[in-house]
């Protein structure tokens, strides 16, 4: 069977960045949400799979200390060639988000996933996905959560969805973390395409 890192490998040498399935020329809603966290600007953020997301360039633009994660090589590749010098701002890795991280990461203030959560479907590899999210945030951090929603789409990427509502991440994220702003958005892929997503904003409390 095909890894992971090699099935996301071979998506983005496919294709041009703006014609995968989940490109955002703007990521306007993710810096709407950023703006309901108060003095996020200069945080140090953790974002479990960044694929080559411009996101990246508004959070350097900000102040913002990154470490960007992928399971694909080629995605972080072409992401560090697209910063050229900001990338040595940023700390690389090259990480199964639903594997244990290494030790030696700094806590951080802010954890922003698009599109990554929703593809872990095996209980387990959830499990770990939402203790990776309590062993780095520090409290009174904040998690958001941008995942294809319960009207949303079974598949993506060639690969199964594990689709969220607000109840089911409630319920993982545990009584540490308190809900405070979601909506739902409807992204048009490159395709033409709605893909229904679900924002979720979650403050940790302790
Ligand atoms: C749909 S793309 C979204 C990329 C980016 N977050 C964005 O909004 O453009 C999913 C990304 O998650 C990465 N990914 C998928 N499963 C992963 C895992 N288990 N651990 C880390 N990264 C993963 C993929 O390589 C890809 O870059």
């Amino acid at each position: 069977m095909k890894s992971r890192g090699r099935h996301w490998d071979e998506l983005f040498s496919a294709k041009e960045e703006s014609q995968l399935g989940w490109y955002e020329r703007d990521p306007a809603r993710t810096l709407e949400m950023l703006g309901r966290v108060p003095g996020w600007e200069g945080s140090t953020v953790m974002i479990p799979g960044a694929g080559t997301s411009v996101l990246v360039d508004e959070l350097l633009a900000r102040g913002c200390r990154l470490i960007l994660n992928d399971v694909s090589r080629e995605a972080l590749d072409r992401l560090r060639a697209r910063l050229g010098e900001r990338a040595g701002e940023a700390v690389w890795l090259c990480c199964d988000i639903s594997r244990p991280l290494p030790e030696d990461l700094p806590p951080v203030d802010l954890w922003i996933d698009r599109a990554v959560l929703h593809f872990l479907c095996e209980e387990v590899e959830i499990a770990r996905y939402f203790e990776n999210v309590r062993h780095l945030l520090r409290p009174g951090g904040h998690a958001l959560f941008a995942e294809f929603s319960t009207r949303g789409a079974t598949q993506c990427a060639g690969l199964p969805i594990h689709r969220y509502g607000v109840e089911e991440l409630d319920r993982r994220l545990g009584k540490g973390f308190r809900r405070i702003d979601q909506f739902d958005h409807t992204y048009i892929n490159p395709r033409g395409e709605p893909r229904e997503y679900l924002y979720a904003l979650y403050r940790r409390e302790r």
